[in-house]
């Protein structure tokens, strides 16, 4: 069978084609389509006759040159979708110069991914936290990220509960956890109402722990899951890095604002004082030029990049984000910007 693959959404239908029915409905699972929806309905303005020379779609985070301003977001359990799992997905990161954040829930070593995401000699691998119910265990977890070479700590803190109604097979695991009991993406568990709060939120971290993480390493540190102005200036406060706005692809909270909703509320709030990242409901190159233009520095791709590993290993997502770089670079040429700093609410029909 021939099948043409001209936009990342039709990665989705191969995708869909080569998963189990119920593998599927986990990486579809969630409420996500005011996301897409958001991004999609923005406006751009085209600006003909710039001369578009020598322009480029390079950015700078945390002092590391980044080729573009998309990386792979955090996504548990990779061997669900293709047998070579994580390791295939940082290489294609790696190839396409896209930092690989690896997943505290990730089914291959660490080690080996973050070996595989910095294989083409930048520091591409970063590691995404979850709390691992107390500070001692967190902390040997970091820990071993560090040394196995990522290069920036992206701490999840949106999903301190989540009811899964997925079973893993028996060889898919967090094979990185001492306890291998996932937090996010694999509980079962039922609710239970005397359980959430003395159950799992006693082992949910606050932000008297995120002052604690902070000592805890030199390294860049992201808060990720905030959707509040309020808990932008508290991040602030605490002394990350960064933020990534975000709903979790909506699979956590149903019925949250969509993510770029949230960013520009939040941008405004924070008035460049760290670098503010978006993810949840990017589809498109466009979708990413739309993201900037609303102050977002960079964004995080979730699930189109698994349609690719599931449809074709690392070719897929390769191609994946290839497509997503072509299409920011013809958006850029079409609305006269040169360069990512040249993005903004201007080039929006929001203000003409
Ligand atoms: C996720 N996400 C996620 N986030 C995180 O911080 N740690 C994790 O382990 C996971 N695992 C995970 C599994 C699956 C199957 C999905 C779909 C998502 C959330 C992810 O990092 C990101 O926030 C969303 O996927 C972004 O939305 P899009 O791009 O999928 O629309």
């Amino acid at each position: 069978m021939t099948v043409h693959v001209h936009a990342v959404q039709d990665y989705a239908a191969l995708a869909r084609s080569s998963l189990e029915p119920a593998v599927w409905e986990y990486l579809a699972d969630g409420d996500n389509e005011d996301n897409v929806s958001a991004l999609r309905a923005c406006r751009l303005v085209p600006r003909p006759l710039r001369d578009m020379r020598g322009g480029n779609t390079r950015l700078t985070l945390f002092r590391q040159t980044l080729a573009h301003p998309v990386l792979l977001a955090p996504i548990a359990y990779q061997r669900l979708f293709h047998p070579d799992g994580e390791i295939a997905s940082a290489l294609a990161a790696s190839a396409q110069g896209a930092p690989f954040l690896i997943s505290s829930l990730a089914s291959q070593p660490l080690e080996a991914i973050a070996g595989a995401a910095n294989s083409e000699g930048a520091q591409g691998a970063w590691f995404q936290l979850y709390w691992q119910g107390e500070r001692q265990r967190t902390l040997r977890l970091l820990k071993r990220a560090m040394r196995s070479g990522c290069s920036a700590v992206v701490f999840t803190v949106d999903a301190p509960v989540k009811i899964a109604r997925f079973q893993l097979p028996k060889e898919v695991f967090a094979v990185n956890l001492e306890n291998v009991e996932g937090q996010d993406e694999k509980d079962a568990r039922p609710a239970g109402a005397g359980t959430v709060f003395n159950g799992w939120m006693a082992q949910a971290p606050t932000w008297d722990d995120l002052a604690w993480l902070r000592q805890q390493t030199p390294l860049p540190l992201l808060l990720k899951g905030l959707l509040h102005p309020d808990d932008a200036d508290s991040a602030i406060a605490a002394g990350c890095d960064a933020i990534v706005v975000s709903n979790h692809g909506g699979r956590v909270l149903q019925g949250t604002p969509p993510s770029l909703h949230a960013l520009q509320a939040i941008a405004k709030r924070v008035g460049g004082r760290i670098p503010v990242l978006l993810d949840s409901g990017v589809r498109t190159g466009r979708d990413v030029f739309v993201a900037l233009a609303h102050g977002a520095s960079a964004v995080l791709l979730g699930r189109p990049y698994v349609w690719g590993l599931a449809a074709n290993g690392a070719m897929g997502v390769a191609h994946v984000i290839r497509l997503l770089r072509d299409e920011l670079e013809m958006t850029m040429a079409l609305t006269g910007c040169k360069h990512l700093k040249d993005i903004g609410l201007h080039c929006t029909s929001a203000i003409g």
